[in-house]
């Protein structure tokens, strides 16, 4: 795999008026999300609602690439159809998680680093063979007193810068996402700060590991308050100090950046990213979405389960995808 191909995947990724659908949620997450309509997460209940998701009609105008939880890269359709020859037929590119989640980092109480290097070599070739055309591994970091500790950012940086150059070599494109938690009362400011020192940190470790910036994209956190701090600051404000967090961070090399929503209501991710995208001057790189929850509440609270609700569940992720695919061209109103 060249490095011009995979500079192709990734801008395919963030296409004009495209972003990702993540549909990557662990057991234990999507048995929450399923707790909250009242469905059993059961194999068969995690593969009809996940086939409601890919085989939304024209879905695929809106979305470039789907990432996928290792159960959901094997699973097959209703008919037998392989999931990823559903989401391929929908001219979307399947994606995989590969990280094994956030563990506790030892000395740091509270504070964690993302685990699954351990034989990931292999990992990605079979799941190359199983179709996925990118990665994802995300690195969690929370605001607190004193944290997050360099220890954190540091571990998590290089993890991060590892993952990503075992991916290039299997010829799939890394997501990179340090996420910074929303969780929290601070301001603001403090976001700010610490996501930029976070990004640095990240950006240096993937230098050191000679990681090709053009075939990677970036997924961070907008720069935001906390979610229990009394003073919110307004869209145009997240939008101009995401913008201008990011522009003294991330290198112009990288052909994207896909926020996650990270706990945002639906629409107020559309809108920050539309504001982000209707500023002034374009910044050096593509700005889009990887969201989970933005993209997937409407839907999955509209099934509740009921193959009757197939349609109407359908109709809502629709709508989030083409509101968000308008936000990427900062048309949406
Ligand atoms: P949210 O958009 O729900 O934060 O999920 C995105 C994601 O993939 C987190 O890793």
């Amino acid at each position: 795999m060249t490095e011009a191909t995979l500079e192709q995947t990734a801008k395919a990724l963030v296409a004009d008026g495209k972003g990702i659908l993540a549909a990557d949620e662990s057991a234990p997450t999507i048995k929450k999300r399923f707790d909250g309509i009242g469905v059993d997460s059961t194999e068969s209940s995690r593969r009809d609602y996940r086939e409601m998701l890919f085989s939304t009609p024209r879905v695929g105008e809106h979305i470039s690439g789907v990432i996928l939880f290792d159960e959901t890269i094997r699973q097959d359709a209703a008919d037998g159809t392989s999931l990823v020859e559903v989401i391929r037929d929908a001219g979307i590119m399947p994606g995989i998680k590969v990280d094994t989640g956030a563990k506790p980092l030892a000395g740091f109480p509270g504070e964690t680093v993302t685990e699954g290097l351990d034989g990931l070599r292999d990992r990605l070739n079979e799941y190359a063979e199983l179709g996925a055309r990118f990665a994802k591994w995300r690195a969690v970091y929370r605001i607190g007193e004193d944290i997050p500790s360099a220890a954190c950012v540091t571990a998590n940086a290089h993890a991060l810068a590892r993952y990503a150059a075992l991916v290039q070599e299997a010829g799939l494109v890394p997501i990179v996402e340090p996420e910074v938690l929303m969780d929290g009362d601070h301001d603001i400011e403090v976001c700010d700060l610490v996501s930029e020192e976070v990004l640095r940190s990240v950006f240096n470790e993937l230098a050191v590991q000679e990681v090709a910036l053009e075939g990677m994209l970036l997924k961070p956190n907008m720069v935001i308050s906390g979610t229990d701090c009394p003073e919110q600051a307004d869209v145009q404000e997240v939008a101009e100090r995401t913008v201008r967090c990011l522009k003294r961070a991330v290198p112009a090399a990288v052909p994207g950046i896909v926020f996650l929503s990270g706990g945002q209501s639906d629409e107020v991710a559309t809108l920050h990213l539309n504001a982000m995208n209707k500023l002034g001057e374009r910044p050096p790189w593509k700005l889009s979405f990887s969201y989970g929850r933005a993209l997937q509440a409407a839907p999955l609270k509209a099934w509740a389960g009921k193959p009757e609700n197939l349609e109407t569940a359908q109709a809502a992720l629709f709508e989030r995808a083409q509101a968000n695919g308008q936000a990427t061209l900062g048309t949406y109103a």
